[in-house]
């Protein structure tokens, strides 16, 4: 027996999200028409023998109640609910006190998958299980390859050719290697003696430092606090992938996530697609409440969401249109992401550049208007973020719009 655990932390991260983020908790947002926590959930659910998936963060249950229950009716054999954290506790904290129990009632699984919420992957559940059957180390983390720039940002993994871990160091100073932890983790179910392990070792070491004292002593990082022990002791293991894998933390690269599912979804999942017809050009996900006129031009990468409204002569391209908005005709939206009931005149262009591939500081690429935002007939707006509730009527490049 395997079971699931996603960390979809809460609302005081996510601020590289804003402004999406301001209405729309960031698990639930929209990646490729399917809110962004789905797709772990999604992925846990098909993993052979997994009865049981637990959702644990700290936003309230009423911001996840509704997307638990759709959850359940379309995966209805699986176990799935939603824990809250009253506080922040860390990647591990939580498994001492919010969901030991849950995990650990029967039937008792061998294996417990962790996934990290903002990530974008093919989920390779099943090819890391396998190499998790192989080895007798305790845990198996999802490795990836990033540019040597990034690096530092991750988790960095040194490993030798039979997969162990012989070197973890959680964002480095300075460049240890390019395989990084891709934040999909299956641990064999002595995780819970490790972590036991690890919290008595962080009282020990409060006992001797003041500064440790002050911080609460539930919190808990897998990572720092879990992990690299696990290392320095040789029980890890890394399944390293060359699939696509991206971080979504940032409105920009919810865009990119969106169009690497909706590759994806060609292969696996083809159904959930825009069925083809000569104005959509795939793949492009559409909700089937949304409403487009057969003149618009749609894909490829679009994402739409439910009561969308797309007027004639409209073209829309690399972008994702959220709930409720309306495109009114001959209007263009590439490389952006327009927020629930947002209203974008006749002849408006709201336009961006792609995500650049790093990190460019201070500098807007894709377009993002928040909830409720409304452009003026033929108005310009490009790499901009737009807070909500705005009413835009002149013309704006590289700004924020308070
Ligand atoms: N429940 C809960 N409680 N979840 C949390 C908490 C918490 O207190 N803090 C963070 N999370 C969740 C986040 O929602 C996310 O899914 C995951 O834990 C990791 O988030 P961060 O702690 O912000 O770390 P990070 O994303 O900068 O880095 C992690 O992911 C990288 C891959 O994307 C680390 O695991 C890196 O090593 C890794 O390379
Ligand atoms: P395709 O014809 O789709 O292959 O696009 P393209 O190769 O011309 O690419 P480009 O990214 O330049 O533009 C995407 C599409 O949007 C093109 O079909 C353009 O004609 C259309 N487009 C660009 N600007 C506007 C605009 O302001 N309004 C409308 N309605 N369409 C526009």
């Amino acid at each position: 027996v395997t079971k699931g655990v996603i960390l979809v932390g809460g609302p005081s991260k996510g601020t590289r999200m804003r402004p999406l983020s301001l209405d729309c908790a960031k698990p639930l947002l929209p990646i490729a028409g399917k809110p962004m926590v789905w797709h772990p959930l999604a992925a846990l659910a098909k993993v052979p023998g997994l009865t049981e998936i637990l959702i644990i963060g700290f936003y309230e249950d009423s911001v996840m109640s509704g997307f638990i229950k759709d959850a359940k009716r379309e995966f209805p054999n699986i176990g799935i609910s939603y824990l809250r954290e009253y506080r922040p506790l860390g990647t591990a904290g939580g498994f001492t006190t919010v969901i030991r129990d849950s995990i650990l009632r029967p039937p008792v699984p061998q294996n417990i998958f962790i996934c990290n919420i903002d990530i974008c992957s093919s989920w390779p559940l099943t090819e890391m299980m396998e190499l998790h059957g192989k080895h007798r180390g305790v845990g198996t983390i999802l490795g990836v390859n990033v540019k040597k720039e990034t690096a530092t940002n991750y988790g960095c993994i040194v490993s030798d050719p039979s997969s162990l871990v012989l070197h973890y160091v959680e964002k480095p100073e300075s460049w240890i290697s390019n395989m990084v932890n891709g934040g999909v983790y299956l641990f064999d179910k002595s995780l819970f003696d490790e972590i036991k392990i690890a919290m008595d070792d962080k009282a020990a070491r409060a006992a001797e430092d003041p500064l440790l004292q002050l911080q609460s002593d539930e919190i808990l990082q897998l990572e720092q606090d879990v992990i690299v022990p696990l290392a320095a002791a040789k029980k890890m293991y890394v399944y390293e992938t060359n699939d696509f894998w991206r971080q979504i933390k940032t409105a920009a690269s919810a865009v990119t996530a969106s169009r690497l599912y909706l590759n994806r979804f060609k292969t696996i999942a083809p159904e959930l697609l825009a069925s083809s017809s000569a104005v959509i050009i795939p793949p492009s996900y559409i909700d089937p409440s949304a409403i487009i006129d057969p003149t618009a031009k749609i894909g490829p990468n679009v994402a739409i969401g439910p009561g969308v409204r797309i007027g004639e002569g409209v073209r829309v391209k690399d972008a994702i249109v959220m709930e409720g908005s309306t495109i009114e005709r001959h209007a263009c939206v590439l490389n952006s992401i327009v927020g629930n009931n947002c209203q974008v005149g006749p002849w408006a262009r709201v336009d961006g550049e792609p995500e650049p591939e790093q990190d460019s500081k201070g500098k807007i690429s894709v377009t993002v208007l928040a909830t409720e935002v409304t452009l003026a007939p033929e108005t310009l707006v490009r790499s901009c973020i737009v807070l909500p509730n705005k009413s835009l009527s002149k013309n704006s490049a590289n700004q924020v719009l308070l």
